[in-house]
């Protein structure tokens, strides 16, 4: 390492010197303070959320304020924040707060948001470099391969969500199956007609990522399911010879470790015997379920998780790492390598300095500037361990089961799926339920009281309740009932009044 007394005074005048023009603050001292009571209100807001509703819908003016032209002049930094307490807090999606339950939404902690806020202090470009966010980042994947029994040639690589980790998963099996070449020559140059399997259970961005990757959409196989919603292992093998025989080379293979409409697990381990008899690459989308390892209960139920070839999962759902913080591990870190790296002059790597440290994230995924998401999600498995992870997450399918006995201790409801997990689908009994279900749930996310979203179970809309916020309770599973209720009532008996009504005028 090149040292001497020169360098020594050139860094003493260097430090001596200012940049005038900087954004950083003039005053640092009444920037601070000004920090300080940001942090306390957000702070103030997590700790008090039970008061405030779930959701709001955003009023007009509101609305209309973020038309505002492009800010020329500054903008004091204490009005800007004004600004978004009054206008942005109070009508956010509200998945911090205990009541939410739609889609699948993590309720975030407080850790992580600090460490999301240290993130942003450092401005790491996680692309590639050698330094400590990079090692965190390595370390978290570390941590991946043992929880989830990968092998050390695993790779991994944090992305925005699972449907960009299927993707990446997705084109490293298409470049496996028809030679990393493929990168060059385009699809359209192969001969091979290339198939995908999964279950009609198994979430949208599947199909997506298979029309991303230039296979098109119609390349996946939609597998049936069986009463649990778990894919059809016959019909899943049947469904591969026969595309055989019609001359298509079938390369992947999609279980899922929790349906995004009811929760089902796939059986794995079958998954994983006809992939490796098949020789054809087993994607696992556990977007959300496959943190379920954490709880001693449910970890049994992901048996097969291990023998994957790739793995796509976010930390932002049932790991409660504020958004976001997507995941993907590749078994052959060496294939995953191959289909992203590509050499370029500017990214020239050294065995010194801070083009040291190669490979790079960038060489496993299509980003090359990265957000140093690998910082919250080490805050938030540090601080709060792998042991109360799994804890919170078992506490949300004891909550889904609790739903569940409520719903069929009311004859006014109905369950429409079995609960595998932390999802429960149910609706109101009455005439036209699909229309009536769908009014129940925008007047309960109007209330404010709980946020339900809707699916279809068999061709009936469902009421679908998805509990991930570990800030969940009973109370607030109470609260949906009950409220369910007493909405579904009153639309029933508003609708039984206007007949009434129209009898009488007729
Ligand atoms: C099973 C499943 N796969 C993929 C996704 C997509 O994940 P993301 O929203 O993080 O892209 C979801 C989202 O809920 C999901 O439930």
């Amino acid at each position: 390492m090149f040292r001497s007394n020169n360098m020594h005074e050139i860094r003493l005048k260097q430090n001596a010197g200012a940049c005038d023009a900087t954004l950083d603050p003039a005053d640092w001292d009444a920037f601070r303070a000004q920090g300080h009571r940001m942090l306390d209100d957000i702070l103030g807001y997590v700790e008090h959320i039970r008061a405030r509703p779930v959701w709001q819908p955003i009023p007009g003016a509101v609305r209309a304020s973020f038309r505002d032209a492009l800010p020329l002049a500054p903008t004091d930094l204490s009005a800007v924040h004004a600004e978004f307490l009054e206008k942005i807090l109070p009508y956010s999606s509200g998945n911090a707060h205990p009541g939410f339950m739609g889609w699948v939404h993590g309720g975030g902690n407080m850790a992580g948001m600090l460490a999301e806020m240290l993130a942003a202090g450092l401005n790491a470009n996680l692309g590639g470099r050698d330094h400590a966010p990079i090692e965190v980042e390595r370390q978290i994947v570390q941590w991946m391969r043992e929880l989830f029994g990968f092998p050390a040639g695993a790779s991994g690589l944090f992305v925005t969500g699972t449907s960009m980790a299927n993707l990446v998963a997705v084109l490293v099996a298409r470049d496996k199956a028809l030679g990393f070449d493929v990168r060059r020559s385009g699809v359209a140059a192969s001969a091979k007609r290339l198939t995908a399997y999964t279950s009609t259970a198994a979430h949208g961005s599947l199909r997506r990522a298979l029309d991303f990757c230039g296979l098109g959409s119609d390349a996946l196989r939609l597998v049936s399911v069986d009463a649990q919603h778990r894919i059809n292992l016959a019909a899943l093998r049947r469904m591969v010879e026969s595309d055989r025989r019609a001359g298509y080379l079938p390369f992947l293979i999609a279980g899922t470790a929790g349906t995004v409409d009811t929760g089902a697990i796939d059986d794995l381990d079958g998954l994983a015997v006809i992939a490796s008899e098949q020789h054809i690459w087993l994607h696992i989308d556990g977007a959300y379920g496959a943190l379920g390892i954490l709880s001693p209960k449910i970890a049994p139920r992901l048996a097969g998780i291990e023998a994957a070839d790739s793995l796509a999962f976010d930390f932002h759902k049932w790991g409660q790492v504020p958004y976001d913080a997507g995941f993907v591990m590749v078994r052959d870190g060496e294939l995953h390598r191959k289909a992203f790296a590509s050499p370029a002059a500017y990214l020239e790597r050294d065995t010194r300095g801070l083009a040291a440290g190669s490979p790079w994230p960038c060489d496993f995924g299509p980003d090359l500037s990265r957000g140093f998401r690998a910082l919250k999600t080490w805050f938030t498995l540090k601080v709060y361990g792998l042991q109360a992870l799994g804890e919170a997450i078992e506490r949300t399918c004891e909550l889904a089961q609790y739903l569940e006995k409520r719903v069929l201790a009311a004859n006014e409801l109905q369950l429409l799926a079995p609960v595998s997990l932390n999802i429960a689908c149910f609706r109101f009994r009455c005439a036209d339920a699909d229309r009536v279900n769908a009014r129940i749930v925008v007047d309960l996310q109007e209330s404010g009281i709980a946020a339900p979203s809707t699916t279809r179970i068999n061709g009936d809309l469902a009421i679908r309740a998805a509990i991930t916020n570990h800030r969940t309770g009973a109370s607030d599973i109470d609260a949906l009932v009950d409220a369910t209720l007493d909405i579904g009532r009153k639309i029933t008996a508003a609708a039984e009044d206007r007949e009434l009504e129209a009898a009488y005028h007729d």
